[in-house]
């Protein structure tokens, strides 16, 4: 059957897979540099997920003139990671923010404005002045679109800059040699057809996961698609336990309420009509770091005191707001709330529960964006990773609000310019032989004709429903068992996936089911992840091990599965020290609200 599956050859000196804000920005610096440059996406570029990031971008501009300082970002990031951030890649990303966020500016992004023009700044969860003083306001918005307008920005730079773009193309896998990446296979959505992208360098930039979760505020594209091939090729992941939970999801629907509204002023309350987060967070208060907010929201619930009918959620209030700030720095989610919750934001509040929203883990790399393999130093010939794919790791294990636009547009430019660097445009490609995505092509053509009993859709309700239950807001040992169990029925059940479509034009459903597979790894990995650390840090809240544990646990995990899904562990050492001597290391503390 393979046989009848013709490839049409592409060489490039590199190839981008994705289109959102990393993606983009390594996209647009590649081309300048003079690199014959493809971005290989499988939906349109202005649709990525970027585009729904709503509360900011952050820098410490200083433009609210409230003292802020990139180090005091520097410090408030290493802090919200809860210490298992690389302090050297924080530092990279917070000293570089500011001429990233300036130089998008030039690019055409229409940040709102400050009466004198500048670049407006409002506060968020965990961004501070002075190491926690007072609350800073340093997340860069443009109303509350900004991920639209950055992203829209971008492509546009992309298509200035002569960047090729393959849309509606889903890469299938990378092509792997003696270790090295050589380029991938994908699939031409539109017409059908199949594609080999030779390549120097290719950069996974596909994004997160959170499609895994049955409650998410990522796209149904979130797939993850490039953590999938990683793992399929042998290498590992890194931190996958570490997943964020965002407070402010629209019940129901799950669609993000942004930070940024209780950044300009929003409050929760619960079915007592009481301001909780003074009680969990006494300083920070509604703006403590998402962990924190989220963690806060379950207990509401769990002990009694949630809204509603079934006491499920709480409210978060706007109607004190003025109508003209809801107008010029809320628009969309005053639309959002209107038309998933069918609220008047100006006279009542919005129904919100914690939400999956953002992945911490993903795949190992250096701050260049180059992949590595062990430890920090060996690198993956060939191969980088940025944005909600990649994880440098910045974040560690708990993500400040507005610094994944950060993450993207800095690293993105690193990648960049570390390509550049190291890619002689128009360089040789050595030849591949076709043995070496033989493999993948027979797995394509099994699940295409595969005539089992259950549809894609059923599969993948029962695999979200097991991860929301137990891969939740809170964890521990029976739950996660009971879910690795869980997952192996599912799996079982995806020996007996049926598609009714065999055709290769514009199949959604081979489509969805080659992306269950991909979502269907990365369930592995992460349950097992989160059952082998018996600590609670950032958004890895145990019951049973509810303190952080840096004697035994302050390491980054790296998973690896192999093609029994059994996962097996590796450790990646912490940076705890800066890249220069500009900061000082920020010291273990016991994180403080
Ligand atoms: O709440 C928000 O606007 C989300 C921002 C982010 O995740 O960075």
């Amino acid at each position: 059957m393979t046989q009848a599956y013709t490839t049409h050859i592409h060489e490039y000196d590199v190839v981008i897979v994705g289109a959102g804000g990393s993606g983009l920005r390594a996209a647009l610096g590649m081309s300048a540099a003079g690199l014959k440059t493809a971005c290989v996406t499988k939906v349109f570029p202005t649709r990525s997920h970027t585009v729904a990031a709503q509360g900011g971008i952050s820098a410490a501009l200083n433009n609210m003139k409230d003292g802020d300082d990139w180090r005091y970002h520097f410090y408030d990031t290493v802090k919200g990671s809860d210490w298992l951030g690389d302090q050297d890649a924080i530092e990279y990303m917070c000293r570089n923010a500011i001429e990233a966020v300036v130089e998008l500016e030039h690019m055409g992004v229409p940040f709102s404005r400050t009466d004198e023009g500048k670049i407006y700044q409002r506060p968020f969860g965990g961004h501070t002045i002075d190491h926690g003083k007072s609350m800073a306001r340093r997340a860069c918005a443009a109303a509350d679109r900004t991920g639209h307008a950055i992203l829209h920005t971008l492509y546009q730079q992309s298509l200035a800059h002569n960047t090729q773009f393959f849309i509606e193309y889903f890469a299938l896998d990378l092509i792997m040699e003696d270790g090295e990446c050589r380029g991938i296979i994908a699939w031409c959505l539109d017409d059908g057809s199949l594609h080999i992208f030779r390549a120097h360098t290719v950069v996974l930039a596909t994004g997160g996961y959170g499609r895994t979760f049955f409650s998410c505020t990522g796209a149904h594209t979130c797939t993850g698609d490039g953590n999938a091939m990683v793992l399929r090729a042998g290498l590992p992941l890194q931190d996958m336990e570490f997943i964020q939970i965002h407070p402010t999801g629209i019940y129901g629907a799950g669609c993000l309420i942004s930070e940024g509204a209780r950044g300009e002023g929003g409050y929760l309350t619960n079915s007592k009509g009481e301001r909780f987060m003074e009680k969990y967070a006494p300083n920070t208060k509604d703006l403590a770091s998402r962990d924190v907010v989220s963690r806060a929201i379950a207990v509401e619930v769990l002990e009694g005191r949630g809204c509603g009918p079934e006491k499920d959620y709480v409210h978060l209030h706007l109607e004190h707001l003025s109508p003209q700030v809801l107008h010029e720095r809320l628009p969309g989610i005053s639309e959002t709330a209107k038309i998933f919750a069918g609220v008047e934001v100006t006279k009542e509040p919005i129904p919100v529960v914690p939400t999956v929203h953002y992945n911490m883990g993903g795949i190992p790399t250096n701050i260049h964006g180059e992949v590595v393999k062990n430890g920090q130093k060996e690198t993956v010939s060939g191969l980088m990773a940025l944005g909600e794919a990649a994880c440098v790791s910045v974040h560690g294990a708990n993500r400040l609000g507005t610094n994944s636009l950060l993450d993207l547009v800095v690293f993105g430019r690193a990648a960049a310019l570390r390509a550049a660097e190291t890619i002689k445009p128009g360089t040789p490609h050595k030849t591949i032989s076709p043995d070496l995505y033989a493999h993948t092509l027979a797995q394509f053509d099994q699940l295409r004709y595969a005539h089992g009993d259950f549809p894609t859709g059923e599969i993948r309700v029962a695999m979200q429903k097991t991860m929301q239950k137990h891969c939740g807001v809170f964890r521990n040992d029976a739950l996660l068992k009971e879910g690795l169990d869980e997952l192996k029925k599912v799996q079982e059940s995806m020996k007996n996936i049926r598609i009714n479509d065999h055709s290769l034009i514009w199949n959604t459903d081979l489509l969805e089911a080659w992306e269950l597979k991909n979502l269907m790894a990365q369930c592995w990995v992460t349950l097992e992840s989160a059952l082998q650390r018996h600590e609670s840090r950032g958004g890895h809240a145990r019951d049973d091990y509810p303190e952080r544990d840096d004697k035994n646990w302050l390491h980054h995990t790296l998973s690896s599965l192999d093609g029994k899904n059994k996962v097996t562990f590796d450790k990646r050492p912490v940076s705890l020290t800066p890249l220069t001597k500009d900061v000082e290391p920020i010291p273990l503390q016991k994180r403080v609200y």
